[in-house]
């Protein structure tokens, strides 16, 4: 067989610029090609997922200012795929007439918690009591719970996701434990919110502030691990009304381009505090792939290149999502794939990663006339994945 060169190939509409290659590269890669733009990643590996998917691959860093700024050169627009970068490198690309967006001013505050905390306490967002700890000082914990009780939830302010980086201290018992815990580096202690229900609210912003809102999103977390998501959650219109008012708010507050995203805790009391925030696309939006007008992963790519948004619209009452993470024992999810497909309710998602313990490894997303019945389906197609 002759293989015939093409003489051409189209020219990308655009060239951007992804910080890190996982699995939220990978989707955006999938609307990346669909909108003509060509995608390159930084990030270690060549078996990235977003690599894998044909994002262009560009091996390097995101700790080391040169291969950023390599990035920044091929690229109409830096953004990411996580927070893990220096901000002080963020602004100097800024400073070398790069452009970042989210910029380095609103990607902070979703990099450090403590700041997240201050600046938007400051705005008069509803957060959780909170303090900032300095290095060796032990005797903080103690402090902070003789004016706010126990326990008190004791947070890396930055480099924590999946729960890594929050630990829970119960009472003065457990103070033994944590010996040396603040022993070195800055931590933020705060109060344990009561929490009725996680809420996350994704906005996608342009930089001259139009905005559009997905459907509040209900998030289910195990150990401090995002499991299970339902779109639209399962809350009161008045409550769903007044946490994405809140999102938006925040996403003018801070000057957000791309997808933010508002981790909310609605309480007992029936009042919304905000959690943290994440300046990229995110894990609560995955339906949005299969269930809205135009993914989270379409917008964020539209958003940073300041072209118009897309509807954020659901297309079916309702969507759920179970990420399939790793569980004790090693799975073989491509083998099982076809079995949870007999539900044609079911999307099935593999990031291509190899199997570890608590890796997200994919996942599910089920549509359905009602939440439970979508939650449900995801669920069983989960389950049988996850069979060994
Ligand atoms: N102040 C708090 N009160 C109660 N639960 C909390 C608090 N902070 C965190 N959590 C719980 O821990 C989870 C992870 O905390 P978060 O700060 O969002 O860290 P991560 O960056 O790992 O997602 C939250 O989704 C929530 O379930
Ligand atoms: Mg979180």
């Amino acid at each position: 067989m002759t293989v015939v060169a093409e003489a051409t190939t189209a020219a990308p509409t655009a060239v951007v610029g992804m910080v890190g290659g996982g699995q939220l590269a990978q989707m955006t890669q999938q609307a990346a090609i669909a909108l003509g733009i060509e995608l390159h990643v930084l990030s270690s590996r060549a078996s990235d997922p977003a690599v894998q998917a044909g994002a262009r691959h560009l091996a390097g860093s995101p700790d080391h200012l040169d291969d950023l700024l390599a990035l920044a050169k091929e690229s109409d627009v830096v953004t990411f795929d996580h927070e893990n970068v220096p901000n002080e490198y963020l602004r100097k690309l800024v400073e070398a007439g790069h452009l970042v967006r989210p910029a380095p001013s609103a990607k902070l505050l979703a990099q450090d918690k403590s700041v997240a905390r201050r600046v938007l306490g400051e705005a008069g967002f509803v957060v959780p009591n909170f303090v900032e700890v300095a290095a060796g000082d032990s005797a903080a914990i103690k402090r902070f719970a003789a004016v706010h009780g126990w326990p008190v939830m004791v947070k890396a302010p930055s480099g924590g996701y999946d729960g890594r980086g929050v630990r829970e201290v119960a009472g003065a018992g457990d103070l033994a434990d944590t010996d040396g815990l603040l022993a070195s580096g800055r931590w933020l202690l705060e109060e344990k919110v009561a929490i009725a229900t996680e809420l996350a609210v994704l906005v996608a912003r342009r930089p001259g502030g139009e905005t559009v809102v997905y459907p509040v999103v209900e998030t289910i977390q195990r150990g401090g691990i995002c499991h299970e998501l339902v779109m639209p959650a399962r809350v009161p219109a008045s409550v769903a009304d007044e946490a994405t008012a809140l999102a938006v708010s925040i996403a003018d507050r801070i000057d957000a381009t791309g997808i933010l995203a508002v981790e909310l805790f609605l309480t007992v009391h029936g009042e919304l505090v905000v959690n943290e925030l994440a300046a990229r696309p995110h894990n609560s939006g995955h339906a949005t792939i299969d269930a809205a007008a135009t993914s989270q992963f379409e917008n964020h790519l539209r958003a940073v290149l300041d072209w118009p948004l897309g509807a954020p619209t659901l297309l079916v009452p309702a969507a759920a999502t179970v990420n399939l993470l790793g569980p004790p024992v090693p799975i073989d999810l491509p083998r099982r794939a076809r079995a949870a497909l007999e539900d044609p309710t079911v999307h099935l998602h593999l990031y291509g990663k190899s199997y570890a313990p608590g890796r997200k490894l994919g996942h599910v997303t089920a549509l359905a006339d009602g939440a439970d019945d979508a939650l449900a389906a995801a669920r069983a197609a989960a389950a049988t994945l996850s069979a060994s």
